[in-house]
């Protein structure tokens, strides 16, 4: 479905992603772990088009997409959260949702009123609610909506493209221990066939979703394998205890 193949990318001397390869399978979750600063953002910006690549190649479906822009990639089925949130303020869970919808069927690149008229898209907003829990809050305006909310909310935009593979950057970062739980849950219940890789400091929820696991440091793969690999892994364990998970 997606692969990475060489991939590298330098800003001046800086060598923040070296030599990535991995592929991923129809309907595999795949996550990711690393330290802060290990690339992972990066990784996800050259998959997706937002960044150029020094060297190497990225392939959707087999094509080569290296070179397409983020646009074409959507189009072709791939889809990202973003780690902090993209969201438009003034507007409603709803709202946003639908501007999401528009957009990806084409209908509209904006928000308007009669954007909401469209049973097409009322019909996949009342769905992506009820997959992220937001059916109580799709009146709610995101300015106003509590953080957990618009992390769920971040993850539903992407959804809403109804994408193949969904790449997402630290879902739970920054939410309490109950939205960790909430979140678990989604994931479990997202369709078989979505092709997932998510970027997750939350251990637990990582190593029980994740299908395969990759590591990355300073750049680069230094880990692929199981959960159950992961678990024993003193590598990872060395990694680990260096401290990834000092977010907030
Ligand atoms: N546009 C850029 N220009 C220069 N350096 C950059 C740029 N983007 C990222 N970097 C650097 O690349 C490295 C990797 O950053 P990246 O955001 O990919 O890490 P990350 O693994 O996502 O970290 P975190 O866990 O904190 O989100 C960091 O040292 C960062 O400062
Ligand atoms: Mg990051």
């Amino acid at each position: 479905m997606l692969e990475a193949l060489g991939l590298c990318k330098t800003f001046g001397a800086l060598r923040v992603t070296n030599d990535v390869s991995f592929s991923l399978e129809k309907g595999e979750r795949r996550v990711i772990l690393g330290p802060n600063g290990a690339g992972k953002t990066t990784l996800f910006n050259l998959l997706v088009g937002e960044l150029e690549p020094t060297a190497g190649t990225v392939q959707l479906n087999g094509d080569d997409v290296t070179r397409a822009g983020v646009e074409a990639r959507a189009q072709m089925g791939l889809a990202r959260s973003y780690q902090k949130n993209n969201l438009f303020d003034q507007l409603t869970v709803r709202e946003n949702l639908a501007l999401a919808v528009a957009t990806a069927t084409g209908k509209s690149a904006w928000f308007r009123k009669d954007t909401l008229k469209d049973a097409e898209i009322n019909r996949i907003i009342v769905d992506v609610a009820a997959q992220v829990a937001l059916s109580d809050h799709l009146d709610l305006a995101v300015e106003s909506a509590p953080y957990g909310v618009r992390r769920q909310l971040e993850v539903g935009l992407a959804l809403a493209t109804g994408p193949s593979v969904l790449l997402m950057d630290e879902p739970t970062s920054g939410v309490g221990p109950e939205m960790i739980k909430a979140f678990h849950t989604l994931l479990k219940t997202l369709p078989e066939n979505l092709t997932m890789l998510i970027i997750e400091h939350d251990m637990d929820l990582a190593l029980d979703v994740a299908d395969r696991v990759t590591v990355l440091n300073y750049g680069e793969v230094v880990f692929e394998g199981t959960p159950d690999e992961t678990r024993s892994s003193p590598l990872v364990e060395e990694i680990y205890l260096g401290g990834w998970d000092s977010h907030a």
